[in-house]
C-alpha cells in the first residue's frame, strides 16, 4: 500500500492504473478510521480493482466554533487500519495541497442542502461538494462509496453528480452501528462514558419511531415529539433537529404517506451526533 500526500504523484498512479484499465473504487473519508469506513473499503476492493481512500479534515466543512482543531487525526493508526481492509492507496493530502493561495472555486448543490444538517451548520455542504469534486476529478473512481450515517451528504453528492455528468457511480452502504446501537463515527470519541452511555438513545427513538410507524402512526409532528422526548430523557442531550423527509427531495412531510426519511442530529455536551433509518410504509 502507498501513502502519497501531494497531487503530482497521485495523479500519476491513477494514470498508470487507468492506462492498465484497471477499476478504481474509491472512500473518501476525514481519517480517524472505524468499522463503518472499513466497510465502505472491504466492498471497494471487492467491487474494484484498485482501492484508494482519502484521508483529509476538510477545513472548508467546518463552521466557525466546530471541531475543526479538535476532530482526532492519526495518520499512523489509520494507515494500518487501511491497510488490513485492503486499500491500494491513500491519499493524505494538506490542506495546501488543496486549497492553494487564490484558491477560488466551490461547488453548491442547491435545494437538498437546505434542511437538516444544512440548516443547522451553514455552509457544511458546499464544503463537502467542493473537497468532494475535486477528489472525483484526482482519483478518477468507477464507484465511490459513502455510509447511510450520513444520508444526506449521500443524496447530496448523488444530486452533484448526476448535475454535474460526472462518469462514477456513487454506492451508499448501511450505518454499522456499535453493539449497543449506536451508530459509528469519528465523533464518539469525544463523548464522556456517561454521555456514550447516553448516546445510544438516538438510535432507541429511531427504532421506536420505526414501530409506531409499523403500527399504523402516520403523523409525523407526533413521532418527531416522541423521538424528542426519549432523548431529552438523557441528562446530557439537547436536540438540533428531529426531522421527518421524504426520500427524494428531503422535503419534510407531515403526513406520511410514502417511504420517507427520519433523521436526527443531537448535541450530548459538545459533540453533536447524527443519525436516521428509512422507512418503507
Ligand atoms: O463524510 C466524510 O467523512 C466527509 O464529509 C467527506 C465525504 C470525506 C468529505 O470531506
Amino acid at each position: 500500500m502507498q501513502v502519497v500526500s501531494d497531487i503530482a504523484s497521485l495523479k500519476s498512479i491513477i494514470e498508470e492504473k487507468k492506462q492498465k484499465g484497471l477499476s478504481i473504487g474509491f472512500v473518501p473519508t476525514m481519517g480517524f478510521l472505524h468499522e463503518g469506513h472499513l466497510f465502505l473499503m472491504r466492498m471497494a476492493k471487492a467491487e474494484n480493482d484498485f482501492m484508494v481512500i482519502s484521508i483529509f479534515v476538510n477545513p472548508l466543512q467546518f463552521g466557525a466554533g466546530e471541531d475543526y482543531e479538535e476532530y482526532p487525526r492519526d495518520l499512523e493508526r489509520d494507515t494500518k487500519m487501511a491497510g488490513s481492509a485492503g486499500c491500494d492507496l491513500i491519499f493524505s493530502p494538506t490542506v495546501k495541497e488543496m486549497y492553494p493561495p487564490g484558491y477560488a472555486t466551490f461547488v453548491q448543490v442547491e435545494k437538498l442542502t437546505e434542511g437538516l444538517c444544512g440548516a443547522s451548520r451553514p455552509g457544511h455542504f458546499l464544503g463537502v461538494t467542493t473537497v468532494v469534486a475535486k477528489l472525483f476529478n484526482l482519483v478518477r473512481p468507477d464507484r465511490a462509496y459513502f455510509g447511510q450515517k450520513d444520508a444526506q451528504q449521500a443524496f447530496v453528492l448523488k444530486k452533484m453528480v448526476e448535475d454535474l455528468n460526472m462518469n462514477l457511480k456513487v454506492i451508499v452502504l448501511p450505518t454499522v452501528r456499535e453493539p449497543d446501537g449506536l451508530a459509528m463515527s469519528s465523533r464518539n470519541k469525544y463523548l464522556t462514558p456517561e454521555q456514550r452511555k447516553e448516546a445510544v438513545v438516538i438510535y432507541r427513538s429511531l427504532r421506536e419511531a420505526e414501530e409506531q410507524i409499523r403500527k399504523g402512526e402516520r403523523e409525523a409532528g407526533i413521532i418527531k415529539e416522541n423521538i424528542s422526548k426519549l432523548i431529552l430523557q438523557a441528562k446530557h442531550a439537547r436536540v438540533d433537529y428531529v426531522e421527518i423527509v421524504d426520500s427524494k427531495e428531503l422535503h419534510p412531510v407531515s403526513i406520511i404517506k410514502d417511504r420517507c426519511l427520519i433523521a436526527v442530529a443531537a448535541k450530548f455536551g459538545k459533540t453533536r451526533l447524527i443519525d436516521n433509518v428509512l422507512v418503507e410504509v
